[in-house]
């Protein structure tokens, strides 16, 4: 058999670093945006400064903050063909919300004068666009989903906050809109993951933002990925109760099931989101009531199982599944707001990958039959 090349090989491309970024760096138990790290800006950031961050480069001053929130808000309100669409497409049978979101995303490239444009003057007015689009599409397929009249944005609420009032129509408490915000600032941004390496991949033939952010979006769908933070949910779901969590696992054990929320790629000893977030949860959680610390309770008793047993900690989705939950969000909406938030990791590396203008593409090693005649 002959090979075109002595570089190593890896499953899945596991351990190759597979280009450069000035965005994000992960390592074990760190994660930093631009410089910051994860915990300080879970701590002291909103979400719209860490979209600037991530998005412009720098921490945001007064000024460029609020121009930036402004901007987004101003940009809320989609084109009737896609509230027509949202409408049309939701409540079709088998519609699965993530696909929503990507179909909605493709089309709004339709209306946007600038869809072909990729100079970083038109990408960043883009990022803001889908930035402030996402949530609006989110919360007018859940009222579609939910049987009530859309909810149009509140101009006087931030981001999160504005998400949780358009999916419901009611104003959200300053604690859930806490634990989201924290919640999208955990999952803005995660360097080559495999939703903004296909982004970039995308981006890296010079194809456009809605192009590469429609194909990130299918990438994030799937449940190893973004879609686990579902999954995780559905199987505490399934367990039911405390009780019952000995032999779920053990059958899980018994049949090499994956347990869903649990295991990374990178983080070999924990991923540095998921304490935070559970943390949060757990304390919104408990002011809640009984209802909501229960899956708490269900769901510490899995992890310690994994660690004893496995030693595989929980990554951000297996927190997520349980905080979401609490705060009365629908399950199949958990990987769209992990969209709502991804969207500016997503944005920021298309921005940076067009800068780059190369083309991604590596070379496979030829495994199949050789000298055949037909
Ligand atoms: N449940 C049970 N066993 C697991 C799990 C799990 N969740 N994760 C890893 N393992 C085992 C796996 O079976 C394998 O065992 P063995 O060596 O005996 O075959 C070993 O640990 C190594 O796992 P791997 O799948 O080869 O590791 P990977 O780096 O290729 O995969 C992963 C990472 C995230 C795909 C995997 O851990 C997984 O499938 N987890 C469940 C899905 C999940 O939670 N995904 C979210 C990922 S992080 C956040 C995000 O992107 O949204």
């Amino acid at each position: 058999m002959t090979t075109t090349t002595a570089a190593p090989k890896s499953q899945g491309l596991a351990g190759v670093t597979a280009g450069e970024t000035a965005i994000c760096s992960v390592g074990q138990g760190k994660l930093v945006y631009r410089g910051y790290a994860i915990d300080d800006l879970a701590e002291h950031a909103c979400f719209e400064e860490t979209a600037f961050l991530l998005l412009v480069g720098h921490k945001p001053d007064a000024a460029e903050l609020s121009a930036f929130k402004d901007e987004i808000v101003g940009y809320r309100r989609l084109p009737v063909g896609a509230v027509n669409l949202i409408k049309e497409i939701s409540k079709a049978p088998g519609a699965v919300p993530m696909d929503v979101l990507r179909t909605v995303v493709s089309y709004l490239g339709q209306f946007d004068p600038n869809c072909q444009d990729i100079s970083p003057a038109a990408e960043q007015t883009k990022s803001r666009q889908l930035l402030a689009q996402i949530p609006t599409i989110i919360g007018h397929m859940q009222n579609v989903i939910d049987g009530r009249d859309i909810v149009e944005p509140d101009d006087s609420l931030g981001h999160a906050a504005n998400l949780l009032w358009m999916m419901t129509g009611q104003k959200p408490s300053d604690e859930s809109t806490k634990v989201v915000d924290v919640s999208l600032t955990l999952y803005a941004e995660h360097d080559f993951n495999a939703s903004t390496f296909a982004s970039r991949v995308i981006a890296g033939t010079n194809a456009d933002m809605h192009g590469a952010v429609t194909g990130a979006i299918a990438a994030l769908k799937g449940p190893l990925h973004g879609g686990a933070n579902e999954k995780a949910m559905d199987m505490l779901l399934e367990v039911g109760a405390v009780e019952n969590v000995d032999s779920y696992m053990a059958n899980a054990f018994a049949t090499k099931a994956k347990i869903m929320g649990f295991g990374h790629r990178v983080y070999k000893q924990g991923d540095h989101r998921a304490p935070i977030l559970h943390a949060l949860g757990r304390e919104a959680a408990e002011k809640i009531g009984p209802e909501a610390t229960k899956w708490f309770d269900v769901g510490e008793k899995v992890q310690k199982i994994m660690l004893d047993e496995k030693d595989i900690h929980p990554n951000v989705d297996f927190p997520c599944g349980m905080t979401y939950y609490a705060l009365g969000i629908p399950v199949p909406q958990y990987t769209p707001l992990f969209v709502a938030a991804r969207i500016t990791g997503w944005c920021a590396h298309i921005l940076e990958q067009h800068a780059t203008q190369k083309l991604i593409r590596p070379i496979a090693e030829y495994v199949g039959p050789e000298n055949l005649k037909w």
